[in-house]
C-alpha cells in the first residue's frame, strides 16, 4: 500500500487529478482516427471507478479544468460509480446520479452512454447489481477506482461488518452513516435513505488500481485500521493492504492518529521517489 501524505486538501486533490488524468492519458491518448498506433493496436477505452461525496469534490474540480485546458479527454473513459440510495429518483437533489452529473459529468467531454451509475429505483434491485458486476466485466474491468471513505472505514457503502468478498448489492445503511450524510438532508437522519446499492469490496479489489482520498481529522481513526492494524471487515478499507497496487492519499489532518514514526516512513519513501 502507498500512502501519500499531502498538507492540505487542495493538494489531495490536485495530486489525485493528476494522477488521474496520467492514467487516462497514458491508455487513451494515442486514441484517434489519424493514429498510427491506434490503426496497429485496437483501440482500448479507459475504466475507471468513481465515488461521491465532499472528498473527491476537489478532483473533479481539477479534472474539469484539465479537460477545458485539453490536458485530458475522457471521449473513451467508460465511468462506473460506487453506489446509489435506493429509493431516490435520479433527479433528485441528493441522488448520486445527480451529485456526478452536476458536479462532474456536465463539465467534460465524456459520452453520455459511458457512465454507468447504479439505479436505485430499479425494480428489481438485485438484478440491477448482478448486471452492473457483468458490465463491469463487459468493459474488461475497472482500470483504476477512485474512492473516497467513511469515518467508520466504510468504503463505497461497504459498512462495518461487510464481507470482504462482497459484490455489488443493497446494503442497508448503519446509523453512523445516516447520522453522518445527514447534513445532505436536512440535519435528519430519517431522511437519509435506509439502504444503499453499493459495488462490493470485492468489486473494488477487482480493479487494477485504487486511489482513496482521505481528508479531515474526522477520517484519522478509518486511516489509522487501514493502514496502521490488521486486515478486518470492521473496517473494510482495511482489505486494501490485500490491494497489489493501491494508494491512500491523505491531507496532514487525516493523518493525526497515525503514529510519528509512520508519517515519516510514508514521506519518506515518496520524498526520495519524487
Ligand atoms: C458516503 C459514500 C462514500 C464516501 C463517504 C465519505 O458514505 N457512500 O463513498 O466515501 O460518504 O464522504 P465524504 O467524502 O463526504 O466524507
Amino acid at each position: 500500500m502507498r500512502v501519500v501524505i499531502k498538507d492540505t486538501y487542495d493538494e489531495v486533490a490536485a495530486w489525485a487529478a493528476r494522477y488521474v488524468a496520467a492514467r487516462i492519458n497514458a491508455v487513451t491518448a494515442h486514441i484517434g482516427p489519424n493514429d498510427r498506433a491506434s490503426q496497429l493496436s485496437p483501440a482500448r477505452p479507459f475504466v475507471l471507478g468513481l465515488p461521491t461525496g465532499s472528498t473527491p469534490l476537489g478532483m473533479y474540480r481539477y479534472l474539469i479544468d484539465f479537460c477545458k485546458q485539453g490536458k485530458v479527454s475522457f471521449k473513451n473513459v467508460i465511468t462506473f460509480n460506487m453506489d446509489e440510495y435506493v429509493g431516490l429518483p435520479p433527479e433528485h437533489p441528493q441522488s448520486y446520479y445527480r451529485f456526478m452529473w452536476d458536479n462532474f459529468f456536465s463539465h467534460i467531454d465524456i459520452e453520455k452512454e459511458n457512465v454507468h451509475i447504479l439505479n436505485g429505483m430499479a425494480p428489481d434491485l438485485d438484478a440491477e447489481c448482478a448486471q452492473y458486476e457483468e458490465k463491469i466485466q463487459l468493459c474488461g474491468g475497472i482500470d483504476l477506482f477512485v474512492g473516497g471513505v467513511g469515518e467508520d472505514g466504510h468504503m463505497a457503502f461497504n459498512e462495518p461488518g461487510s464481507s470482504l468478498s462482497s459484490r455489488t448489492r443493497v446494503k442497508t445503511l448503519t446509523e453512523d452513516t445516516k447520522r453522518v450524510n445527514s447534513r445532505f438532508f436536512d440535519n435528519d437522519p430519517e431522511k437519509v435513505p435506509s439502504t444503499a446499492l453499493t459495488v462490493g469490496v470485492g468489486t473494488v479489489m477487482d480493479a487494477r488500481e485504487v486511489l482513496i482520498l482521505v481528508s479531515g481529522q474526522n477520517k484519522a481513526m478509518a486511516l489509522h485500521k487501514a493502514v496502521e492494524e490488521g486486515i478486518n471487515h470492521m473496517w473494510t478499507l482495511s482489505c486494501l493492504q490485500l490491494h497489489p497496487k493501491a494508494i491512500l492519499v491523505c491531507d496532514d489532518d487525516a493523518t493525526m492518529e497515525l503514529r510519528v514514526r509512520t508519517v515519516r516512513y510514508f514521506k519518506e519513501i515518496e520524498s526520495s521517489a519524487t
